[in-house]
């Protein structure tokens, strides 16, 4: 008789890791493994960790050190540590946390059932954390039995060439590996015969999607396009309502992508386009490889393809050797960009960037106020921002119905807000609606159905 294993998993960090979890709970389902939302229950416990910044990394740490106790209580729970602090700090890790059973990085996902039945074989932890340039990702059928979801991820590439000199990811997913198109093609068709009515092309830089292949590096040249090619396939896709995609490099943003959005009725006109800073003097020290004259003529020329586009933003305040002055200029750049919203960070500094070596270290209280100043005033535009859907009719993909007070449906717009929408139902999760915007709120607009 078999008994049932059950597997759950914790996931820190960006949707990058989000999706690493769903391919690792896919894998453990075909390996008899279900997954459960209680840990107690678990014979094994994977957690997916994040180390873009130290908060992130020190919440994972934090959890594996509550995870002592239940190994001896229960001795035969496997424990995996995945994600970028695994992929960074290795078989040290052992020695820090004994009761670890594997430590695999985010290009050694795959070989996790694999990995898991080879515990407790030699009595060591297994190790995982080859990094390999010509990596293949493999093919994998998304499960859809279990996610009625009508939006879903689909991962077009990984890893990163850039080398931000505040950032880990290069070292710990390595570089780019472009999915071939095909893969990518029949992931999406698959998704849409299923149900899903929305994609968003995931990748740590999706504008440079294919140029690994046409440097050689990957085998699978002929099955590549660029960036803007790959977003004219993937339109094509029948039943496919909505297309989104994320992250972008602002260096890596051709005028032919820009296109798309005035050519591809069911390309979002939602932009998420990290600027960093506002100081050309901090950019070149971040080597972002771009100017803020450029950045904003980008900007601009984006707006002229598609005037209802929004745009948000990753800014870092506080990095090494940041006067008042290069602060004033991120102030200023977000003065005028207007984003619709940013996500802003404090400077945080990661063991083994280039940045870490740098001098002017700004301290911690400095780095806190110029945050607090920087998101107050970027709360007010997007509010202002916000408040020029009021009027306007704009068309809302349904999510679900708002069980505490019914009549009321939650949903995206094209421009990605969370929109609340009276109407009389009843709509399918995915459904488009019309709706007219009523209120503008800071995290939502609300409106009537028309
Ligand atoms: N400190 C603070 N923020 C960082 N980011 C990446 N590395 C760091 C760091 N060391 C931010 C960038 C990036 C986002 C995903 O995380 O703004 O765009
Ligand atoms: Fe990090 Fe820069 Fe690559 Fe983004 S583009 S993942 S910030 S190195």
């Amino acid at each position: 008789m078999t008994t049932e294993k059950y597997a759950y998993i914790e996931t820190f960090g960006c949707q990058m890791n989000v999706q690493d979890s769903e391919t690792m709970a896919q894998l453990l389902a075909d390996a008899d493994y279900m997954r459960t939302e209680k840990i107690s229950q678990a014979d094994l416990i994977v957690v997916n960790t994040c180390s873009v910044r130290k908060k992130a990394e020190d919440k994972a740490y934090s959890m594996l050190g509550r995870l002592r106790k239940l190994k001896k209580k229960k001795p035969s729970l496997i424990i995996a540590m995945a994600g970028c602090v695994a992929q960074q700090e290795q078989g040290d890790l052992f020695k820090r946390m004994p009761y670890l059973d594997i430590v695999l990085g985010p290009q050694n996902i795959f070989r996790l059932p694999q990995l898991v039945d080879n515990t407790g074989k030699n009595g060591n932890g297994i190790l995982a954390t080859g990094l390999s340039p010509s990596f293949k990702i493999p093919f994998i059928l998304p499960e859809m039995e279990s996610d009625l979801s009508h939006s879903r991820f689909v991962t077009i590439m990984q890893g990163c060439n850039n080398f931000c000199t505040y950032c880990i990811v290069p070292y710990t997913r390595g570089r780019e590996i472009s999915r071939p198109v095909d893969d990518i093609l029949n992931e999406i068709s698959h998704l849409v015969e299923n149900g899903v009515k929305e994609v968003t092309l995931l990748g740590q830089n999706v504008n440079s999607y294919g140029k690994d292949c046409k440097s050689g590096n990957n085998s699978s040249d002929a099955l590549t396009t660029d960036f803007p090619g790959l977003l004219r396939l993937v339109a094509k896709i029948p039943g496919l309502l909505r297309i989104r995609f994320t992250t972008s490099h602002p260096k890596d943003l051709s005028e032919d992508l820009m296109r798309c959005f005035e050519e591809l009725s069911n390309l979002c006109p939602h932009f998420h386009l990290p600027v960093q800073a506002g100081s050309n003097r901090i950019l070149k020290l971040m080597n972002r490889r771009y100017t803020i004259e450029t950045y904003l003529k980008k900007v601009e020329k984006l707006r002229q393809y598609r005037p209802d586009i929004a745009i948000t933003t990753d800014i870092i305040v506080g990095f090494p050797g940041e006067t008042r002055e290069d602060f004033e200029a991120t102030m200023d750049l977000v003065n005028k960009v207007r984003y619709h919203g940013a996500f802003s960070f404090k400077y945080s500094n990661r063991p083994g960037v280039k940045a870490s070596g740098f001098k002017d270290q700004i301290e911690e209280r400095e780095k806190s106020e110029r945050l607090t100043q920087l998101q107050a005033r970027q709360k007010e535009i997007t509010m202002e921002r916000n408040r020029e859907y009021e009027g306007r009719q704009m068309a809302v993909m349904i999510e679900k119905e708002n069980m505490s007070s019914r009549g009321q449906w939650r949903g995206r717009t094209e421009t990605n807000h969370v929109a609340n929408i009276e109407a009389s139902g009843p709509f399918k999760p995915g459904q488009i609606i019309q709706a007219r915007i009523t209120e503008a709120c800071y995290h939502s607009l609300r409106g009537v159905s028309i």
